[in-house]
């Protein structure tokens, strides 16, 4: 979903007004214009039909709930319940899914509800987020606070000599140690938080966001 944005932005930017030496300035504006549109109507049917695929299900675009598991949102093991033993000590993190128990609805129907869960050592946690941890499990929305995009990095950091999660956006980085505090670029302020209980190695739900999902403005 967000590379697409970020095609928008490299194809809108490649009219080459030297090959139509006939069209004067503000047609040629106007047809940008159209073209932006275009391809962003495009892009958006694109994300809402992936939307709705899921919003069939009752239940599927609720935020997560107490209770609710965990699931791979995507690569090999989409679908399947994330355990402790999935989660390298260190990162990366993982994406996922919150998914209803009792009816095995998983929640994808908004793209709100996806969720990072990293694992950190308890010691680089600070209090606040070692008290929402468990086993030095922590979970954060996936929606980067500026403008909404998806929060697909796990990289140094520009401003220091670990690793954060980065919005490649527009480089914003949170500090999972630190409730997912901005350590760098635009973003307003911090990733929610989403509490987590583990039990026979399972991880579930313990409560609901801490904090607002979602961007400032439209992404
Ligand atoms: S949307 Fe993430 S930095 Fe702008």
């Amino acid at each position: 979903m967000s590379s697409a944005s970020f095609n928008i932005i490299s194809t809108s930017s490649s009219s080459n007004t030297a090959t139509e030496p006939d069209v004067d300035a503000g047609t040629e504006q106007t047809r940008r214009t159209l073209l932006i549109g275009a391809l962003a109507t495009t892009a958006c049917l694109g994300c809402s039909a992936a939307s709705h695929a899921g919003e069939d299900a009752p239940g599927a675009d609720e935020r997560p709930q107490k209770g609710d598991l965990l699931v791979f949102s995507e690569g090999d093991q989409e679908g399947k319940v994330i355990t402790s033993a999935d989660l390298p000590r260190g990162g990366p993190p993982v994406h996922a899914w919150p998914k209803d128990p009792k009816t095995s609805v998983v929640r994808s129907g908004s793209r709100l509800n996806e969720i990072l869960i990293i694992r950190l050592d308890p010691a680089e946690l600070d209090d606040q987020t070692k008290a929402r941890a468990v086993d030095g499990i922590i979970a954060y929305s996936a929606i980067c606070s500026h403008a909404g995009c998806p929060v697909t990095a796990w990289v140094k950091s520009d401003v220091g000599d670990k690793e954060v999660f980065k919005c490649m956006c527009h480089n914003s980085e949170y500090d999972p140690r630190a409730g997912a505090q901005v350590v760098f670029g635009p973003a307003p302020r911090r990733l929610a938080a989403l509490p987590l209980a583990l039990a026979d190695g399972s991880l579930s739900v313990a409560g609901n966001f801490i904090g607002k999902v979602g961007g400032q403005q439209p992404g």
